[in-house]
């Protein structure tokens, strides 16, 4: 092991974060726990159940109910919620799946996880979602389902995304773990997909720390997942009350108790955080509307976005510097800034097993080379808001050409 590298790191890390508790630097999101939390959890650490109890199944029935959905299945993350999701649906070696290379690795890596491989299809220009055009060149005969990713809180179009998959008789499996309380026509995410996967990340909409749900509205699907979740257990009471059979073994994917409660009383507070996020970006549009150097995010008015995150592309040819000259000048000044992501065909694993090589995608390309994701969430004060505008409004006018 390289001591000094790791040491370095560790100070590196350290004094990121540091800066955060001394409240010098910004981060790009965070959760937003208040007393209320604070009491939910600690009754449940009072209670006899802490695990695999009613909080499980209370913070379950609650989002289904928040999302008009009739089943949803806890899970310990959104890559679990994602590997359930997926094997619930029959993802097998060999198997592709078409989804979109601007996502979180999780994405891919879940259908990697059971012997699938991942198509990807390049993105929209506005929405940097999935462009539902190109779906259609990329199905074969081995196609298995389409994992439409809702990027930023924006949902994807799910009326042809709908279309294409009825025609082909496809599944389609949503990753929306940027997206809960996200709208499309109206209705709230959860209603589109055979199945839609939910993360509660720190940074996500809600939070339980680690935690994930799935949500559906057909039965067969729910009872197979709590089945998935829990070793593949297959109680048969009238064979006993201890009694339970496997005929496909699976492993531990449970949230706990504990993390539902927090998720339980978090939920409470969504529409609250989401109108937050939406004053937010409101803020950032009219303060960045008259600079032209940069483009901000969309938000097509067939949707309403829970706005996950807050991601601005760099118009590069009238700046004087790249995207990373700019990230280090936002991260100096103690604006936590990240990139939200390279698209995945351009990660060494994805090239080597499939294939995958620049030039590939090219309007996710171009996007990852402009794109800079700026702080966003809830518990941003005033202060906070401003000096993100200010500070946006110095580097670029320091740069632009
Ligand atoms: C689009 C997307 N899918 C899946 C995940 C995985 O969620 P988790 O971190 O809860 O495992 C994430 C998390 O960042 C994500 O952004």
């Amino acid at each position: 092991m390289d001591y000094k590298k790791t040491n370095e790191r560790f100070f590196k890390e350290f004094r990121y974060k540091t800066d955060i508790i001394m409240k010098k630097l910004i981060p790009y999101g965070c959760q937003w726990i208040d007393k209320e939390d604070i009491k939910g959890v600690v009754k449940v650490l009072k209670s006899n159940w802490i695990t695999q109890g009613p909080k499980v199944r209370e913070f379950e029935e609650a989002v289904a109910k928040y999302s008009k959905v009739k089943y949803a299945v806890a899970v310990s993350s959104g890559t679990s919620a994602l590997e359930t999701a997926y094997a619930v649906a029959g993802i097998n070696p060999g198997d592709e799946v078409i989804t979109s290379p601007l996502t979180f690795t999780a994405t891919a890596n879940a259908i990697v996880r059971w012997g699938g491989k991942p198509v990807f299809v390049d993105i929209q220009e506005d929405t940097l979602n999935i462009d539902p055009k190109e779906i259609e060149k990329k199905i074969t005969r081995k196609t298995k389902a389409i994992v439409p990713v809702d990027f930023a809180g924006h949902p994807c179009d799910y009326n042809k995304i709908r279309r294409i998959a009825k025609e082909h008789k496809l599944l389609i499996i949503e990753d929306a773990a940027h997206a809960l309380g996200s709208e499309y026509r109206d209705k709230k995410i959860g209603n589109f997909a055979h199945l839609t996967i939910l993360s509660f990340h720190p940074v996500k909409n809600i939070t339980t720390a680690e935690g994930g749900m799935i949500l559906t509205n057909r039965k067969d699907f729910s009872e197979k997942l709590k089945i998935f979740r829990h070793h593949g257990i297959i109680k048969k009471p009238e064979k006993g009350g201890w009694y339970y059979e496997i005929e496909n073994p699976t492993f531990n994917y449970r949230l706990t108790d504990i993390q539902s409660a927090l998720g339980l009383s978090q939920l409470k507070k969504l529409d609250k955080f989401i109108k937050k996020r939406r004053e937010i970006v409101a803020r950032y549009n009219k303060a960045f509307k008259d600079i032209k150097e940069i483009i901000m995010p969309t938000e097509k008015n067939y949707v309403k976005s829970a706005w996950h995150i807050y991601v601005i592309q760099l118009r590069l040819d009238k700046l004087s510097v790249d995207r990373k000259r700019i990230f280090e000048a936002f991260q100096k000044k103690g604006i936590g800034v990240q990139v939200h992501y390279l698209p995945l065909h351009l990660q060494p694993f994805y090239q080597k097993k499939f294939g995958y090589k620049k030039g590939d995608f090219p309007i996710a390309e171009k996007y990852y080379q402009r794109a800079i994701t700026l702080p966003l969430f809830p518990k941003m004060t005033n202060k906070d808001i401003e000096r993100v505008i200010k500070t946006t409004r110095e580097i670029i006018n320091f740069y632009k050409k």
